[in-house]
């Protein structure tokens, strides 16, 4: 998309320039439009689960940039001659009832043949145009909150070798199908500075798309980080997906690891997520705020994981 022109529009408020969530486009003086679409393939063998999942996933775009899901359209592809649709109603099934959950209509969509399974949606979420929540408005002295534990990327890839422990696997789904709802309403009650959510570049690499966009940098406690118990002893094994290795080779170009920082956790800082929580920068005397309201609405994996600093500027410190 970087070689595609760039033609200014001043109704477009976040368009493919930056590299934040979902695109915002000014309708009125007091209402905005904000689009995405996200399709993953499956990571998990029940259907009903694998279509919550994805449609958590979809939506979690709009919460990050702090507006409101109102409609949505399926997008699916499967092998026809191979799998029954009646698996694919399952998955469908699975998407409409968390989209409901979300207050989310869905309205439509698109199936085509496909040698592979995909299944995801495009989301359309309303916002104040005032009110939108970028990835570039993070200042130092801010405290940086993550609402979701890591390690999905790690499990998933276990699940298809058959080394995540069962209780693991109930875990991850419990996670990746919650909802970022409840924790963008705490964002919004409060008051933020920035706002992205984490999936496939992993904690570290969506964490320095903020600092680099707001001009900043950050420092990450490695020990606050929420990781799943378990992930480590996976990442031990060996078991974690590509992603995270090359995700953890860009991180090394903007990351000063402290030397008391383990080989495992810093691939776990690294490790894709698909339905992450939401990294969230808000000004410190507001963190407490933040985190009650967050308990408020049961977001039980908030954590606090370090700061925002004014420099190095794209950089991120992690210590033990
Ligand atoms: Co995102
Ligand atoms: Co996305
Ligand atoms: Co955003």
């Amino acid at each position: 998309m970087q070689q595609l022109p760039k033609i200014p529009n001043p109704k477009v408020l976040v368009g493919i320039e930056t590299s934040d969530d979902a695109g915002v486009y000014q309708l009125s003086d007091d209402l905005a439009i904000v689009q995405t679409l996200d399709f993953i393939t499956p990571i998990v063998d029940d259907p009903y689960a694998f279509g919550a999942i994805a449609a958590a996933n979809a939506v979690s775009d709009i919460y990050a940039m702090g507006a409101t899901p109102v409609t949505a359209l399926n997008i699916v592809g499967y092998p026809a001659a191979q799998i029954d649709a009646s698996l694919v109603a399952q998955i469908l099934q699975g998407g409409y009832d968390k989209l409901a959950e979300a207050g989310v209509a869905v309205i439509g969509g698109h199936t085509v043949d496909n040698p592979a399974l995909i299944y995801g949606l495009t989301v359309t979420g309303i916002v104040h145009p005032q009110k939108v929540v970028t990835n570039s408005g993070a200042k130092p002295g801010d405290f940086l909150v993550l609402t979701k534990p890591i390690g999905i990327g790690a499990i998933n890839h276990g699940i298809k070798q058959d080394k995540t422990p069962p209780e693991l696997v109930s875990t991850a789904i419990e996670v990746m199908t919650t909802l970022n709802k409840a924790a963008a309403e705490a964002m919004l009650e409060v008051g933020v500075n920035a706002c992205t959510d984490v999936t496939g570049f992993g904690l570290l690499g969506h964490l320095h798309e903020v600092v680099a966009a707001s001009g900043v940098g950050a420092k990450v406690s490695a020990s606050e980080v929420p990781i799943l118990d378990g992930v480590l002893d996976l990442i031990e094994q060996k078991i974690f997906p590509g992603g995270a290795r090359s995700n953890k080779r860009f991180a090394d170009s903007f990351t000063h690891w402290h030397e008391d920082v383990p080989e495992t956790v810093r691939i776990a800082l690294c490790d894709p997520q698909t339905s992450g929580g939401l990294l969230v920068s808000v000004p410190k005397e507001k963190v407490d705020s933040l985190m009650e309201a967050m308990q408020k609405r049961g977001v039980k994996w908030a954590a606090i994981i370090g700061e925002i600093v004014a420099e190095p500027i794209g950089e991120v410190y992690v210590e033990p």
